[in-house]
């Protein structure tokens, strides 16, 4: 194997992060501090993603929410930034609504998303006024059960099954949506309208199910619902790497690449080219199947509110995730690294699959002279299993790396970096260090992460 041919994919950057790769940044203080590996978060960027989605409500002139998905990041951080911007946050369980509530987001600022919740979850979304996407009629009779015992109103959207994804385990299918649009009535419910999620990221079949949603506004209407809202979910795409380096990336990529010869089914698609924000627009700007103007004209016309519940697509390079050379062991023409962490702060390796962008090589001292030309790793944890390795593929770094250089993981924040944590081996959890700009020139200031 050539070292040569092996392929690279450059993660896109912004300046914060290119700051901290340089060696003299906050990066190895933060090592130090620690003692292991850790997450950095950029709560500037979260604001600009989350301002981008709004505009793009606003350019297409119509009325629109963005509730931020928690579930992508356990840290308080996203929470606090979504209370002070004002935007809503969707929870899927009773621990997220807490912390939610606790960064301060207003209850009546929650969705709260999820199968078969917990009555002790229903009943605390009613008290607080929270939405809540109902996703069953078991599910419907339980919460209005609750909320006559509390005397309060439910605020209720009907999670639709997506007919183009008919072996989805969420949702109502239309007879069901029938029989509850009935119930609904029946019971005097506070029906604002329905909801959807969708597996992928294509557009076309989004702006399909949302002009559904707005159909079945107009026909819940008829019943005398109110129905004048409906969540098309998340999952816009995150754009990770450039698109030439990904087409030559996929052109180049052989089984030898990987430590041991190790195949995967498949990769997210770490490039988009419609991606976050972007994303959203084309939503809007899509002509739906059988209709004969754009989504955000039927949604005008109907007088109907368009949430979205973006996760991953708020959280774009809003964090890395840094861990420490521990060992470097070379084997047929390659090394093996050891870093102080596991595959658990990178969750795609649970998934049967590996987050591709290349990791940066941040060396503790300056080599001697010139870079040695390209090194070529896998990336091993400082775990006893066979299979926990956070990088099979041979990455040709610029030098050899050397024990307490820094690997630094770019743009982490949606779902890769605790989704899957555990103190497996009595390691700690990786602790998260807030980044923020210096009142004046100089590095930027840290601070703990408020979650526990
Ligand atoms: C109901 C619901 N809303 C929003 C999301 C967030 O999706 P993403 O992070 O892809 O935007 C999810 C993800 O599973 C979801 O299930």
């Amino acid at each position: 194997m050539a070292v040569s041919t092996l392929p690279t994919l450059p993660g896109r950057t912004t300046e914060a992060v290119r700051a901290l790769l340089r060696p003299d940044s906050l990066l190895s203080e933060l090592s130090y501090a620690f003692g292991g590996p850790y997450h950095v978060l950029f709560p500037e960027l979260f604001d600009s993603n989350a301002t981008a989605f709004r505009k793009a409500f606003a350019e297409a002139g119509v009325d629109g929410h963005v509730y931020y998905a928690k579930k992508a990041n356990k840290a308080a951080l996203f929470a606090e930034r979504a209370a002070v911007l004002g935007l809503g946050v969707d929870v899927a369980s009773h621990g997220e609504l807490r912390e939610a509530l606790a960064a301060g987001v207003r209850g009546a600022d929650l969705v709260v998303t999820g199968p078969a919740k917990a009555d002790e979850l229903l009943r605390v979304a009613v008290l607080h006024g929270a939405l809540i996407a109902v996703d069953a009629l078991d599910e419907l009779d339980r919460l209005l059960g609750l909320a006559a015992e509390l005397g309060r109103t439910a605020r209720v959207l009907l999670r639709r099954l997506p007919p183009a994804q008919p072996d989805s385990r969420f949702g109502l299918d239309a007879g069901e949506l029938e029989t509850a649009l009935r119930r609904c009535s029946a019971a005097g419910v506070d029906l604002e309208g329905f909801s959807f999620h969708l597996s992928g990221y294509e557009v076309g079949p989004r702006a399909d199910l949302a002009a559904e949603l707005v159909r079945l506004c107009l026909r819940a209407r008829q019943l005398g619902l109110r129905a004048d809202r409906i969540s098309i979910g998340g999952g816009f795409a995150v754009d990770y790497v450039d698109a030439g380096d990904w087409d030559s990336f996929h052109e180049a990529l052989r089984p030898e690449h990987f430590h041991a010869g190790k195949t995967f089914s498949g990769f997210y698609p770490y490039h988009s080219p419609v991606a976050g924000a972007d994303a959203l627009r084309a939503v809007l700007a899509a002509v739906p199947a059988g209709e004969q103007a754009p989504l955000a004209t039927l949604l005008r016309t109907a007088g109907v509110t368009l949430l979205v519940e973006p996760g991953r697509a708020l959280l774009d390079q809003a964090g890395c995730t840094v861990f420490g050379v521990q060992g470097v062991k070379e084997r047929d023409g390659y090394g093996i690294l050891t870093v102080d962490g596991t595959s658990l702060s990178l969750s795609e390796q649970w998934f049967a699959s590996e987050f591709l962008p290349d990791p940066v090589l941040v060396p503790a001292a300056p080599g001697p002279g010139a870079p040695e030309g390209p090194y070529p790793c896998c990336v091993g944890a400082a775990s006893c299993l066979e299979s926990d390795l956070l990088t099979w593929r041979k990455i040709p770094f610029p030098r050899r790396p050397a024990v307490g250089d820094l690997l630094v993981y770019l743009n982490t924040a949606g779902y890769q970096m605790d989704s899957n944590e555990s103190p497996f081996h009595e390691l700690p959890l990786p602790p998260k260090a807030v980044i923020e700009p210096a009142a004046g020139p100089g590095r930027p200031r840290w601070r703990l992460d408020r979650h526990p």
